[in-house]
């Protein structure tokens, strides 16, 4: 019998790993509600039309990426629905926002959420078929201050706060704005113009793309097209006197709080819903950076933290009120990984982990320690009082290699040494052994 696996592109999430999940999830929930947020949560499954006029039939996740099968509604029924497992959340939020009537109580809505959500994208580190969102989404009627740029600028903060409070070094935030829709539709013609000379001189998909969808020519990582893809229009100037000003009043109230950010006019997010302000959070440490474009850094999907902006014109799309709003969505596995990486680096191994075989030898284990110290090694001191396989065990954990030291080697003065990465234990005499242990044999790191 063949046995079961997990399916591409899934897995399964056990401990101790699913502490670390557990504790980004409760900085979330604890950072959040600073914020005065609360949680929604959503069904995993919709009706496909909820994500086709949402997120937008041309892009990859509806077109390409969607699970979506034919479900009776009842038992009985001759009439199938087409439903689809969710491939982010947005969409769900906001049809809940106006199947509730929540713009009738004329508050803001802060709603935050924490789930799976699918995607048949091809696997890879950091790309899932199956993977974790911890989103947000802010959202209401203009007249509760919705539209305004504070809103944008304290999602930011709030976001800044909780990549922070967490300990994620070295995030990135890149901001850019997309305008209105109108702005949009002009600077989508300006480059669909700029294309067309040019084209057939770019690889297949961007020569579709720059038919079907010329925003998308921007995210292109093909590097023999990015010379043409930097010479094309900028979205900064396709802007009304709104947005520009919408966009200036955001920036501004992040530089009064302090919250660091790089203008990044090539910033194209996956989804149509977009209007005015659109971020991602990079992280620098999942994949390598591009040398190709250092001072424009167009950064491939893995890198990609987070990501968000404003929808205000989502809500009458699905057939609701006027409710503009502002979100985002954290990829939690790579948040994961981002802190694993991390934490790699600020722990590292010690050279060696010294392991008296006797409580009596704990002294003369001190003193070799002491020796190897100042030879300017790093160890790890075990107990005698220890059984030698709990000695293994730690050492194995916090050290590249074991020194045994019982009463034969203390006696001849040969030493037992134990690599844990090659398996291999050898005798080294006690002058040697600094050298010995000072030897760094290169550690794959997984
Ligand atoms: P998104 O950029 O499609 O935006 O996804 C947000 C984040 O989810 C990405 O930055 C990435 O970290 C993570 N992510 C996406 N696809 C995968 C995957 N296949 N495997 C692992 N992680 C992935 C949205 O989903 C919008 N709904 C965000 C938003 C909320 N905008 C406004 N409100």
């Amino acid at each position: 019998m063949t046995t079961l696996k997990a399916v591409r592109g899934t897995r399964d999430l056990l401990p101790p790993e699913t502490e670390l999940w557990n504790h980004v999830e409760a900085i979330a929930r604890r950072v959040f509600s600073r914020y005065n947020f609360g949680e929604i949560r959503t069904p995993v499954f919709e009706d496909t039309s909820l994500f086709a006029r949402g997120v937008g039939e041309e892009t990859d996740i509806v077109s390409k990426e969607m699970y979506t099968w034919e479900d009776r509604a009842r038992a009985q029924s001759e009439k199938a629905q087409s439903l689809t497992l969710r491939p982010e959340n947005t969409a769900g939020v906001v049809r809940a926002y106006i199947e509730h009537k929540l713009g009738e109580t004329g508050l803001l809505q802060k709603l935050y959420s924490i789930g799976p959500q699918f995607r048949r994208e091809r696997p890879q580190k950091g790309r899932y078929r199956q993977f974790w969102q911890i989103g947000a989404e802010v959202i209401g009627p203009p007249s509760a201050g919705s539209e305004s740029p504070l809103r944008d600028a304290e999602v930011l903060q709030m976001l800044a706060a909780y990549l922070d409070e967490l300990g994620i070094e070295g995030w990135r935030l890149e901001i850019s704005s997309v305008g209105s829709a109108a702005d949009r539709a002009r600077y989508t013609a300006a480059l669909r113009e700029a294309l067309a000379p040019v084209k057939h001189r770019m690889c297949e998909d961007n020569q579709r793309r720059a038919e079907t969808n010329p925003l998308r020519v921007l995210d292109s990582k093909d590097e023999n097209d990015q010379e043409i893809i930097n010479a094309l229009p900028n979205i900064a100037d396709y802007l009304d006197e709104d947005s520009k000003a919408h966009f200036a009043a955001v920036l501004a109230a992040l530089d009064r709080c302090g919250v660091r950010y790089h203008i990044n006019p090539r910033l194209v997010r996956g989804l149509d819903y977009y209007t005015r302000t659109t971020f991602e959070f990079t992280h620098g440490g999942l994949s390598p950076q591009r040398a190709s474009s250092p001072g424009a850094p167009i950064l491939g999907a893995q890198n990609a933290l987070l990501g968000g902006g404003r929808y205000d014109g989502l809500s009458e799309a699905l057939g609701g009120p006027k409710a503009p709003g502002i979100g985002f969505a954290i990829g939690e596995d790579r948040l994961i990984l981002t802190l694993q990486s991390q934490q790699q680096q600020s722990a590292p191994l010690a050279d060696a982990f010294i392991a008296p075989l006797s409580a009596d030898l704990n002294p003369a284990a001190l003193e070799l320690a002491r020796e190897l110290r100042r030879a300017g090694l790093r160890i790890e001191l075990g107990d005698g009082a220890f059984r030698l396989k709990k000695s293994f065990e730690i050492a194995n954990k916090l050290a590249r290699k074991i020194v045994l030291l019982g009463e034969d080697e203390l006696a001849s003065g040969m030493l037992t040494v134990k690599d844990f990465a090659s398996g291999e234990q050898v005798k080294v005499a006690r002058g040697e052994l600094a050298n010995a242990l000072g030897r760094v044999e290169s550690v794959e790191i997984g």
